[in-house]
């Protein structure tokens, strides 16, 4: 009789205590790719588990943590973060990710995606990387070569603290989201290398860029049809072609861009500032309620400024504090104009072909 007392006293002292662990462990889920039988060699293919550790992460509850640790390098065929997931997800991604050769490239479009998800965190803590190993890609012109880092419908999204370098075509794309900022990021990749754009963007609100490096071969950023409410500020772009929206008009007449910013940024070699870019074509695009202030700094080649739009005309184009200069002393500054209308104020060198 004694020993059946002691043996419920036991229990209900126990009890409460194991499901108080099981609730602790619940919220502090880490799901780290070694436990998963990642290799980190560089060499090993580490696809698969870098899959099941997602799977994991991914169907767990309330809050969870992906690692994917630092100090190590993963190489990885193709690899599908996508939703949609029970938990809320940090992705604490502190190694190194590298694509293999072109030939073992398992990807069709994009290398490694980020789907169907609200609120995930990406942080790479200044530590985490991407290496895309385009060069292997650059030279065939004729393949359709992959995006590095693919976001798709992905709300309230957070990227910070990585490098990406060396993909075969865009690094980071940025498809129907709603919210996401990405800051600290560093992009680096050739002059040379073809089609490689920082950052694209398309048919996606409410992102913001910020604080980032982008040395590409391409534009430095890319705002597609669909996409509103973009921000890109205190963004250093060069090698490249600058920041683009556009083109425009590539798939329809009617895609739309408006409501972009870009701010306290810097352009160093880049073969342009910013500027809009539409097919030439359609010349039902139009152009609107462009402003270009305290832009400054110098240019090489002849046009400084560069207002050339089609037959339907550019309206509403303010040109404030800005002044641009030739870097080589005694060089031609030209500004040129064609259907561009607007006022100008407080500008070097004078539009004085900007038209009412
Ligand atoms: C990734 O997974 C999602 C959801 O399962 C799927 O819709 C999408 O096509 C996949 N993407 C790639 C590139 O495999
Ligand atoms: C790139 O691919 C080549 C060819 O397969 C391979 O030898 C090399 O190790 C890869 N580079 C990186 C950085 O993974
Ligand atoms: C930003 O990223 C760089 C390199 O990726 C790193 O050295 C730096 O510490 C990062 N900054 C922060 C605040 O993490
Ligand atoms: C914009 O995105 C941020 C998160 O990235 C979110 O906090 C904010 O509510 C969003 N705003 C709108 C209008 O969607
Ligand atoms: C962009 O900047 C505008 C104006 O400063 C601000 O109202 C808006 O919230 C910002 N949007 C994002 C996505 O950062
Ligand atoms: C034009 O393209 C946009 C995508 O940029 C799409 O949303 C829209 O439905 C297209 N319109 C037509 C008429 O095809
Ligand atoms: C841009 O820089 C100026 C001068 O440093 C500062 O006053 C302004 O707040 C900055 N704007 C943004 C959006 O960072
Ligand atoms: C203006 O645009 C037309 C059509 O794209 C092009 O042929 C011409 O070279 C451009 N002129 C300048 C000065 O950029
Ligand atoms: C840029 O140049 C314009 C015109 O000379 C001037 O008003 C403005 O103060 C300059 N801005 C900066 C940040 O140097």
């Amino acid at each position: 009789m004694q020993g059946f007392i002691a043996y419920v006293l036991i229990l209900s002292f126990i009890s409460p205590y194991i499901c108080l662990t099981l609730e602790y462990v619940s919220e502090n889920n880490t799901y780290n790719v070694m436990q998963y039988g990642a290799i980190g060699d560089g060499k090993s293919d580490d696809t698969q588990a870098f899959s099941s550790a997602w799977s994991s992460a991914c169907n767990a509850e309330g809050m969870s943590t992906l690692v994917i640790p630092s100090k190590k390098s993963f190489l990885v065929t193709k690899v599908n973060f996508s939703g949609p997931c029970d938990a809320k997800i940090l992705f604490q991604f502190e190694g190194k990710i590298v694509a293999p050769g072109k030939e073992e490239w398992k990807a069709e479009s994009h290398w490694i995606t980020v789907g169907y998800l609200n609120g995930i965190t990406i942080d790479g803590n200044g530590l985490g990387e991407i290496d895309g190993n385009g060069s292997t890609w650059w030279d065939c012109s004729n393949c359709v070569r992959p995006v590095v880092f693919h976001f798709h419908s992905c709300n309230d999204l957070t990227v910070s603290n990585l490098m990406i370098s060396n993909s075969p075509r865009a690094h980071v794309s940025v498809n129907q989201c709603n919210g996401a900022t990405f800051s600290n990021i560093s992009i680096d990749s050739p002059a040379t290398s073809p089609n490689t754009d920082g950052f694209d963007i398309s048919s996606s609100t409410n992102i913001s860029i910020q604080d980032s490096n982008i040395k590409a071969g391409d534009d430095c950023i890319a705002i597609n049809g669909g996409s509103f409410f973009v921000n890109v500020t205190r963004v250093t772009c060069g090698p490249g072609h600058g920041i683009s929206v556009g083109s425009l008009g590539k798939f329809n007449s009617t895609e739309r861009v408006s409501d972009i910013y870009v701010r306290n940024c810097t352009f160093m070699g880049s073969t342009n500032g910013a500027r809009i870019k539409t097919i030439l074509e359609v010349s039902s695009v139009s152009v609107n309620s462009v402003t270009y202030r305290g832009f400054n700094g110098t240019f090489v080649g002849n046009v400084a400024i560069n207002l050339n739009c089609s037959s339907s005309g550019c309206f509403n184009i303010q040109l404030d504090k800005n002044n641009i200069v030739a870097a080589k002393e005694g060089g031609n500054t030209f500004v040129f104009c064609r259907n561009a209308h607007g006022t100008v104020r407080d500008t070097i060198p004078n539009v004085y072909c900007l038209s009412e």
